[in-house]
């Protein structure tokens, strides 16, 4: 071949190029049922393909000259697309569809309109720039139409197209669609979207889909895939401050260790002075490493492996960020949450939270309100049921690195999953740090639980019984704990009946009570465990997740699940304070067992079979487990 490129070799090679470059817009339809979203997104693919297509064909004969393959690049992209929410840990039940114009690359993420789908549609929302919002010209907004937008707009999308489907239906009628456009501003301005376009439709004729319509000559905003063609996509990433999230720690072998991730704001470069977030350490950027050589610099959006100067430790989940300008670290947020499951948030149950690649032990302290997604107005609750979006305050086991939402998606967003059944239960967005984060901190003493425990000549644990009410738990534990005692132990019994008398006399038996219930005993726990003492809890302490907290609270081996079994027929059978027949009368509300769930131990260190055992043989076979056990 001659040094002259081949005039046609050169024009495909630029049709490639130019075809990588362009953009990539990822957007959201939403609507109600039956609004026509299928066919708009049919007719967008369908449309907007032919003129892909016409380029294919053309790029892919010229390829064969050129010998360039011309479609591995927007696979690879789609395939991003996925791993993406993948990794979040979050169910993906959207179907993502991609196309492509001269302009523009996009992909549609197209979520069902059923409230139950609100997990999908924020799946969906978390990663796309702009929204399709449908209504149908015959109904006008619905409560869905201010859901979806409410969700839209919380979950960061700036660009928001209101599209009025089935125009033709309503025979072009501008009266009918000025009236929708206006009903939706009013509700707009209350979400704080003062910006929005709107764009008369016929999804199934093509009116304003592709091209302008001629059936609406007073309306002059363009059409759908205009807008869309058009709309800003945030490009100020890589102008911010470097952050890293460290996916992996990668390390082959003794001499190399890097640390690799997704830039997810900034640029960086070899020589650029880091800190590790919340570590707070620094050091220097030595190399940044790709499969294919070193680079000079990476920016936002590329996945690098960076070997820094100098032997400092950093974990899966930490930040590295821009020395200077290092994102905050904190445990206490103030968030907005939005709720998937069907069993509800309760304030105090812990749950597993997921921020970027960080993940932790937290809980939900309190819910300030909930919000009613009609008029917006908000309301005191005690817990969320699913599809209910709230303002509650989160409290992490560990400080994390963070950004509020608005600012940084990666950062600021968070999932919650179910440390029992492993479910992704809800979402939420950091609004701000809670001050007390910063302003309390763990008082380390002189004394600690060792030297206390030691001057009692005892190991520190606590014995947690669980069981039905009258199973006979406080009648075992008595019994264990006066031996103990006897044997010169320090001990402390906290008994169900009497702190609900105290400490607890504010809660009653709903679900969040309990969960409240336990968690202040689990607390209370573990300052006695720190005391030195031995402590016997008695409380039905139905639900496995508050258990599981109980025991994260103190030490490997310092806590002691005792399960004492019996069956419900029996406790009723017994009934020593007479509740379970009020309960079966209906005079007693949320009675566990009756009509509040008891989730039984699955690997309790001890199982009390008292259908077998008297109560002096079963304190006999914890007692024994304590001796074996030491
Ligand atoms: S827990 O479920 O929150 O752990 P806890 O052990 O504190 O319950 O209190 C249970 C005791 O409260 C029972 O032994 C019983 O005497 C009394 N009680 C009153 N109402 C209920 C109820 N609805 N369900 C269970 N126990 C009740």
């Amino acid at each position: 071949m001659s040094g002259q490129p081949d005039p046609a070799g050169a024009e495909v090679l630029g049709l490639l190029d130019a075809h990588q470059r362009k953009d990539l817009l990822r957007f959201l339809t939403c609507g109600s049922v039956d609004d026509g979203k299928s066919t708009l997104i049919g007719r967008l693919l369908y449309d907007s393909r032919t003129v892909f297509e016409d380029q294919l064909a053309a790029l892919e004969s010229d390829s064969r000259k050129a010998g360039t393959q011309g479609d591995s690049i927007d696979f690879a992209l789609l395939v991003d697309g996925l791993s993406a929410e993948r990794e979040q840990g979050i169910t993906i039940d959207v179907a993502y569809r991609y196309f492509s114009t001269q302009k523009r690359k996009f992909i549609v993420a197209d979520t069902p309109g059923h409230e139950q789908y609100t997990r999908n549609m924020v799946t969906g929302a978390s990663t796309a720039d702009a929204a399709v919002i449908l209504v149908d010209a015959r109904k006008g907004v619905l409560t869905q139409t201010r859901r979806h937008s409410y969700l839209v707009w919380l979950l960061g999308i700036r660009n928001v197209v209101l599209a009025v489907n089935k125009m033709d239906v309503v025979g072009w009628d501008r009266a009918v669609f000025d009236r929708i456009v206006d009903d939706y501003r009013a509700f707009a301005a209350q979400i704080g979207m003062d910006e929005f376009h709107a764009i008369p439709v016929s999804a199934l004729k093509g009116d304003n889909v592709i091209a302008p319509s001629a059936n609406t000559p007073w309306h002059t905003g363009g059409a759908l895939l205009d807008w869309l063609e058009n709309a800003p996509i945030a490009d100020d990433l890589a102008t911010r401050a470097f952050r890293m999230p460290v996916q992996w720690v990668n390390r082959p072998d003794q001499d190399f260790r890097g640390f690799s991730g997704l830039a997810a704001a900034g640029s960086i470069a070899p020589g650029d002075r880091v800190r590790i977030v919340p570590s707070g350490r620094e050091s220097r950027v030595a190399c940044i490493h790709t499969m294919s050589g070193d680079l000079p610099c990476a920016v936002a959006g590329q996945s690098v492996t960076l070997v820094l100067a100098d032997d400092v430790d950093v974990s899966r989940g930490e930040v590295i960020a821009a020395a200077d300008d290092a994102p905050e670290v904190a445990d206490q947020f103030e968030c907005t949450l939005v709720w998937f499951d069907a069993d509800p948030m309760l304030p105090g149950r812990p749950y597993l939270i997921q921020i970027g690649s960080q993940s932790g032990a937290g809980q939900i302290v309190e819910l300030k309100h909930k919000v009613n997604v009609n008029t917006l107005e908000k309301s005191a609750a005690k817990q969320l049921e699913m599809n209910e979006i709230g303002v509650a305050n989160l409290s992490l086991s560990a400080p994390v690195a963070f950004e509020p939402y608005e600012s940084n998606r990666d950062l600021g967003g968070f999932i919650l999953i179910d440390r029992m059944s492993n479910r992704t239960v809800g979402a939420g967005m950091i609004r701000f740090a809670l001050r007390r984060s910063h302003n309390i901190h763990w008082q380390t003493m002189r004394i600690g639980k060792e030297a206390r425990a030691a001057a009692k000549g005892q190991r520190p644990r606590v014995i947690w019984f669980t069981g039905l009410s009258g199973a006979g738990k406080s009648t075992i534990a008595n019994l264990v704990e006066e031996r103990l005692h006897l044997e010169g132990g320090h001990t402390y019994l906290l008994d169900g009946d009497n702190v609900r008398h105290g400490l607890n006399r504010d809660l009653g038996f709903t679900e969040a009570d309990r969960v409240e219930n336990i968690r202040r005993v689990a607390e209370v726990a573990r300052l006695m465990v720190d005391a030195g003492l031995v402590v016997l809890v008695s409380f039905i302490s139905p639900f496995r997740a508050e258990r599981q907290f109980a025991r994260d609270l103190v030490g490997e081996g310092e806590f002691v699940e005792v399960f004492v079994d019996t069956p419900l027929e029996e406790s009723e059978r017994r009934d020593a304070k007479g509740l379970y027949k009020k309960a079966r009368a209906g005079q007693l509300k949320n009675f566990t067992g009756i009509d509040s769930p008891y989730e039984a131990p699955v690997q309790p260190e001890i199982r009390l079979d008292t259908m077998q055992l008297s109560p002096t043989e079963a304190a006999d076979a914890v007692l024994t487990w304590l001796l074996r056990n030491p």
